[in-house]
């Protein structure tokens, strides 16, 4: 990831774009399924405020190893600045919010089942899939997900995946293999 930061990321990123970075606008962001904390790392690089959410222990245990030595290096000390993690369910974290503490964005990426060409999954994923399994509650996090977020709720799915649910997203941007699905929420 630091020499991903180094080549730059770009607002025109379809993740960037999904949350709604721009130039002057770096949305607070909750992302409740942290996992290795990728996704979290673009985010904060490119200058939003990232809570990290992951339940798992083990997980949990190497994200925070991981930014206590990307805290070392000089040129990722910025970004890791941006980025809190916390060792908690978000299904039992976000019904607490108060709405003062409501983040702008809630990014989701669940694990869910994959089909048989799983060998080609990077080895990375293959291992936090060994560690959690499919995330079957994905659906009740989102549900509450979008009662505790100011502007949209950020989907992460592989490209020809069902929706997290039922609801149609208020628009999509996806790439050859990954797609965001993006829901707007009006105001509570
Ligand atoms: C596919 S991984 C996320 C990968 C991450 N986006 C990245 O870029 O590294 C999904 C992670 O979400 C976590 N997770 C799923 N449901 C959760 C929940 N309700 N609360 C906290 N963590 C959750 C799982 O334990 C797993 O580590």
């Amino acid at each position: 990831m630091a020499y991903r930061q180094r080549q730059g990321f770009s607002r025109r990123d379809p993740l960037a774009r999904a949350v709604g970075i721009k130039k002057d606008c770096f949305p607070t962001i909750i992302d409740a399924t942290a996992g290795l904390g990728r996704d979290a790392f673009i985010l904060a690089s490119l200058g939003c405020q990232v809570t990290l959410l992951e339940r798992c222990p083990a997980i949990a245990v190497a994200l925070q190893a991981g930014l206590i030595k990307a805290n070392n290096n000089s040129d990722l000390q910025h970004t890791i600045s941006r980025m809190q993690l916390q060792e908690v369910n978000s299904i039992e974290y976000l019904p607490n919010l108060s709405p003062e503490n409501y983040p702008d964005v809630i990014y989701l990426d669940p694990m869910y089942p994959i089909n048989s060409k799983s060998a080609l999954v990077k080895q990375e994923l293959r291992l936090v899939r060994e560690l959690v399994g499919d995330d079957l509650d994905a659906e009740a996090l989102f549900t509450i997900a979008l009662q505790r977020v100011k502007k949209r709720v950020v989907v992460k799915r592989h490209r020809h995946a069902p929706t997290i649910s039922a609801l149609t997203p208020s628009h999509v941007i996806e790439n050859p293999t990954i797609r965001f699905d993006v829901y707007m929420v009006t105001q509570h």
